[in-house]
């Protein structure tokens, strides 16, 4: 099972690849499906083309240096003319649970300056409702037990992440609590009333900000664009 899902995400996250045209500025997204674009994209600019890539975790920085993309950082591009990025959930408008691999932040800030955001997945991220996967929620280290307390209060059970016994820590040195909503109702909602709450720095949904959706499954890939999504 995890062989074929692994083959999947390599091919949807090679396929990622056809979208990147000569001279762009991307946005390099996180995860093990985006470990196969990268790799792909390595290939590419060995044989000569030109792009500049914003890094979405430090993981993501040590592939792309790994396989010779070119980086620079969002400070100084500002502006991307195309993001690829994976997801933990998918549902039918395009909102995404993110941040299964803790990079939900810098994840958002570089698919936010990008002019298209494409997602790659395979098809078992694809779900009718978010909520299934528990939703990551970025926090302040300091007196994070409240700002938890307070996001109980939306009827979730927040667990703090840890990593081999220890608090895992963010790239930007913040804690993460995982919350098991089990069905969201309404992401936008829930995103707003999480971003109210003293403490919470930043949420794993990210909404109305893909363009793409690659889908990863057994007879090859899907490609949903938006526009059909709204049909
Ligand atoms: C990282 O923080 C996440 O948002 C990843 O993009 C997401 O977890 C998908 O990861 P995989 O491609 O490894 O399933």
């Amino acid at each position: 099972m995890a062989g074929m899902i692994d083959e999947k995400k390599k091919e949807v996250g090679e396929k990622a690849v056809e979208y990147i045209k000569d001279g762009m500025v991307l946005g390099l997204g996180s995860g093990s499906t985006v470990y196969w674009m990268l790799k792909k994209l390595g290939e590419r600019v060995k044989e000569g083309m030109t792009v500049k890539g914003v890094s979405s975790s430090l993981r993501t920085e040590e592939w792309a240096k790994e396989f010779g993309i070119p980086l620079t950082t969002l400070s100084k591009a500002r502006r991307l003319n195309l993001a690829i990025d994976g997801a933990d959930e998918v549902d039918p408008s395009f909102n995404l649970t993110k941040g299964g691999g803790g990079s939900l932040l810098r994840e958002k800030l570089v698919n936010d300056a990008a002019e298209k955001l494409i997602i790659v997945v395979d098809d078992s991220k694809l779900v009718n409702q978010l909520g299934v996967f528990p939703l990551p929620v970025e926090i302040v280290p300091f007196g994070w037990e409240n700002t938890a307390e307070k996001i109980a209060g939306l009827q979730c059970q927040p667990k703090l992440r840890r990593e081999n016994d220890e608090i895992f820590v963010t790239n930007n040195g913040n804690y993460i609590v995982d919350c098991q909503f089990d069905e969201i109702f309404d992401p936008t909602a829930l995103h707003q009333n999480l971003k109210l709450i003293l403490g919470v720095v930043e949420t794993g949904l990210f909404i109305k900000m893909t363009d793409i959706v690659l889908v990863g499954g057994e007879s090859g890939v899907r490609i949903l664009e938006k526009k059909e999504q709204r049909e």
